[in-house]
């Protein structure tokens, strides 16, 4: 009997973790839990032992809090190892927020380029548990990246379905390069999402999207690794980009058990950004969440280009009960605070430079206050969508005019530089 069980987040209903299941009887979906005891008998100087580890389990930034996230036998981890990711800081940053000091945790630093990883290798360890050889997602490039590459790493089989024509070409090249089938649906992101649902029920493929309750386990290590980071001191605020919701859910699943552990003595908020043209969940926070909003999704920043967030109820309980917010910005805001990011040699792709400019506008309209403590959680690398560093943004010049073509001659380069 392992410690752990699926939970209903609506009925409560109860299943065990060892059986293939993403939604309870009612419709809802599913979260793993655990005794309360289990997590206060676990300690932060517990964990932190672990962190000169140079080999084994203890290496990985995951699995070094493994008693809190999945009972498995350790034949059955698939790790590459990920997490251990950086912390940065820049005071053109803080001033650029208006903040007297904030912080990014850089997941662009895990094994694929961002934060997917975490989620990924509980994940595909539970495939392995469960018994699976094809796994399966939609996604708008990370998500598949991470799954080829650690169902590559298993020899498992990887079925991703995309938007066609609506991901970052190099997180397309990158998931075809770990060896991944890649069904390019013609739709956008929330239709392949419908379809993989249906296509992994019908065909028995075991589906690792964020609806996927060992996810949202992985993903929580974002959270506590930030809380290790910071010698358990908790942060005013949490600051993510938000789009199906996943990282918002677990983030914030990650704060509030740390709290009921006695391992924080306070639960930071958490603030989920959205684009302005793909924002469900801030126009649902607008009205108190008295409804559930869907929009047909517009923005360049396509890794949340998302309409319908398939953990929206999980996430929308982590904002209530962390007293966060959820707002949404421009393109040109976070077209502005990607320049910002990247020029302070940091850098990110566009939907995690969502987080800066969201809380930008959470200091103009008062929501944070200058001396707030604040980690903003940049999801992916500066690399994964090329083509945005080339996009203009209003008021400013392209990056595109640092490139001169130049023959090869000394008066050349002089007259370039003039
Ligand atoms: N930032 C990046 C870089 C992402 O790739 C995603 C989601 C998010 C933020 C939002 O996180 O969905 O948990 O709210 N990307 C998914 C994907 C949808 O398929 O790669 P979320």
């Amino acid at each position: 009997m392992k410690p752990e069980w699926l939970q209903c987040v609506s009925c409560n209903a109860r299943y065990p973790v060892d059986v293939v299941r993403y939604t309870c009887d009612c419709g809802a979906l599913l979260a793993v839990e655990r005794d309360a005891a289990v997590l206060r008998a676990l300690t932060p100087a517990f964990f932190d032992a672990r962190l000169p580890a140079r080999s084994g389990l203890d290496r990985s930034g995951v699995w070094r809090f493994r008693e809190a996230l999945l009972t498995v036998d350790p034949a059955h981890v698939v790790s590459l190892p990920e997490g251990n990711t950086r912390l940065y800081a820049h005071g053109r940053l803080a001033a650029f927020a208006g903040v007297d000091a904030v912080s990014f945790k850089h997941e662009g630093d895990n094994p694929t380029g961002s934060f997917k990883d975490r989620g990924m290798t509980l994940a595909m360890t539970a495939a392995r548990m469960l018994g699976a050889s094809t796994v399966a997602c939609a996604s708008t490039g990370n998500t598949s990246a991470s799954l080829a590459a650690y169902a590559a790493y298993a020899g498992m089989q990887a079925v991703v379905f995309v938007p066609s024509g609506k991901i970052s070409l190099s997180k397309l090249a990158q998931t075809l390069a770990y060896g991944a089938r890649v069904l390019q649906v013609r739709g956008d992101f929330d239709a392949a999402m419908a379809l993989v649902r249906q296509a992994c029920d019908a065909l028995g493929i075991y589906l690792v999207n964020s609806v996927n309750p060992f996810r949202i386990e992985g993903q929580k290590t974002i959270g506590w690794e930030l809380l290790a980071d910071l010698g358990w001191n908790p942060p005013d605020w949490i600051v993510l980009p938000a789009g199906n919701l996943g990282n918002t859910s677990a983030v914030g699943k990650a704060m509030l058990e740390a709290h009921a552990a006695g391992w924080i003595p306070k639960v930071p908020h958490i603030l989920g950004v959205q684009a302005r043209g793909a924002n469900p969940f801030a126009r649902s926070f607008a009205t108190g969440f008295s409804r559930r909003e869907t929009v047909k999704a517009d923005t360049v920043a396509s890794a949340i280009r998302i309409g319908d967030p398939v953990s929206f109820d999980k996430a929308r309980v982590v904002i209530e009960k962390t007293q966060g917010a959820v707002l949404d910005v421009s393109d040109d805001e976070i077209l502005t605070a990607k320049r910002t990011l990247d020029r302070c040699g940091i850098g990110c792709e566009p939907a995690s430079a969502a987080a800066l400019a969201g809380l930008k506008k959470a200091r103009e309209n008062g929501l944070v206050s200058r001396e707030s403590t604040v980690t903003c959680i940049l999801t992916g690398h500066v690399l994964k969508d090329p083509d945005a560093v080339m996009l203009p943004v209003v008021g400013q010049a392209l990056a595109g005019d640092q490139v001169v073509e130049v023959d090869a001659t000394l008066d050349a380069v002089r007259a370039a530089l003039r």
